[in-house]
């Protein structure tokens, strides 16, 4: 099998063609919006992502009677409402740069941001109304609320180091996992699979849900890499106090706590600082352990896709998993 890099997943021989129909349906929804609007959703929307979330949405709405004019309104409803997210993420992680480009908060202001956010997740509804299923947008709007939920308790427990990695956990599972296993399960639903499969399906995005994100916390300590390579800035969760899995395992040692509460309690921390908390951190073996829980959880997603039926469904979500998995063995707070 010829690798793919996690930033070009969506040139997947077997979808290309699929999230091309996407990005036609994603442009023509920002080109009806009029004024400012237009430009601020495109801003964001179209700058790029890897569009992940659709992607294991239309793998798991791969059967025989797969129609992809029919699905495209609930892939861009998926993408949307992620896109929005992000949008208020960075306004809550004072963060400059997103795909690739300036934020819009950075390049407006915050009640922009707030509102173009805003807009893109009720969109998301509408979007979803095309198929007339109250289980659809129930299950949307659940993962709608375990997302900001999961943002919400990130801000409150922000510079907590004495966090356990149950409560990281149960953050990742509402701020991340949730949009993961919504996008597998609508798959499912809009494709009428069995009951069996959409529990298989929920149970693989959840495990993906979290492997995905244990990896992007890994990728925040990557100096070797730049954020124009990644188009979001590196050390953003360091300079924001948001503990992540590898800072949580790091802190288990005392000599590490006790040299980063000293950067931490800093009113402006500098580059240098984050740089010298990761040195720290590479005396500990948080890295690697980190890495080691982001294997066993790709592991369950694995054995998860293999239980789901058809063999399209199985093997390209087996497929997603080593994207993952490749991307993550050559990196990890500079090493
Ligand atoms: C970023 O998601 C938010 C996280 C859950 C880590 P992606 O890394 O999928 O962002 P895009 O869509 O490719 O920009
Ligand atoms: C964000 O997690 C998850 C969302 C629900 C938006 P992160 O804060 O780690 O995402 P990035 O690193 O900014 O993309
Ligand atoms: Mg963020
Ligand atoms: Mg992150």
């Amino acid at each position: 099998m010829v690798s793919v890099k996690l930033e070009n997943i969506k040139s997947l021989e077997f979808l290309k063609d699929d999230i091309e129909k996407l990005e036609v349906f994603l442009s023509s929804f920002c080109n009806s919006l009029e004024g400012t609007l237009k430009e601020d959703v495109s801003n964001t929307l179209i700058a790029g992502g890897k569009r992940l979330r659709p992607i294991i949405f239309l793998i798991c709405a791969k059967t025989d009677d797969y129609d992809i004019d029919s699905l495209i309104p609930a892939a861009a409803a998926i993408e949307i409402i992620h896109t929005a997210s992000l949008i208020h993420d960075d306004i809550i992680d004072k963060s400059a740069l997103r795909r690739g480009r300036k934020t819009i908060h950075k390049r407006y202001d915050k009640d922009t941001a707030k509102f173009v956010g805003d807009y893109l997740f009720t969109h998301t509804f509408s979007l979803l109304n095309t198929y007339r299923d109250p289980d659809i947008l129930m299950e949307m709007s659940v993962a709608a609320q375990n997302l900001v939920k999961g943002e919400f308790d990130q801000l409150k427990t922000k510079g907590n180091l004495k966090q356990d990695e149950g409560v990281y956990f149960r953050k990742i599972d509402e701020k991340t996992a949730s949009l993961f296993k919504v996008s597998c399960v609508l798959g499912g639903m809009l494709s009428a699979s069995s009951e069996k499969d959409i529990k298989n399906m929920r149970s693989f995005g959840k495990y993906l849900g979290y492997a995905f994100q244990i990896n992007d916390d890994l990728i925040d300590l990557d100096y070797k890499r730049s954020a124009i390579e990644i188009g979001k800035p590196i050390g953003s969760d360091l300079r924001q106090g948001n503990v992540t899995l590898p800072l949580i395992y790091a802190s288990r040692e005392k000599g590490f706590r006790s040299g980063v509460k000293r950067l931490l309690i800093k009113d402006k921390i500098l580059e240098s600082d984050i740089k010298e908390i990761i040195d720290l951190m590479n005396n500990t073996n948080a890295v690697e352990k980190t890495k080691e829980k982001l294997g066993s959880y790709l592991d369950k997603a694995k054995a998860m896709a293999g239980r789901i039926s058809g063999y399209d469904r199985r093997k390209g979500l087996e497929q997603v998993c080593r994207i993952i998995e490749e991307s993550v063995s050559s990196k990890g707070a500079g090493n």
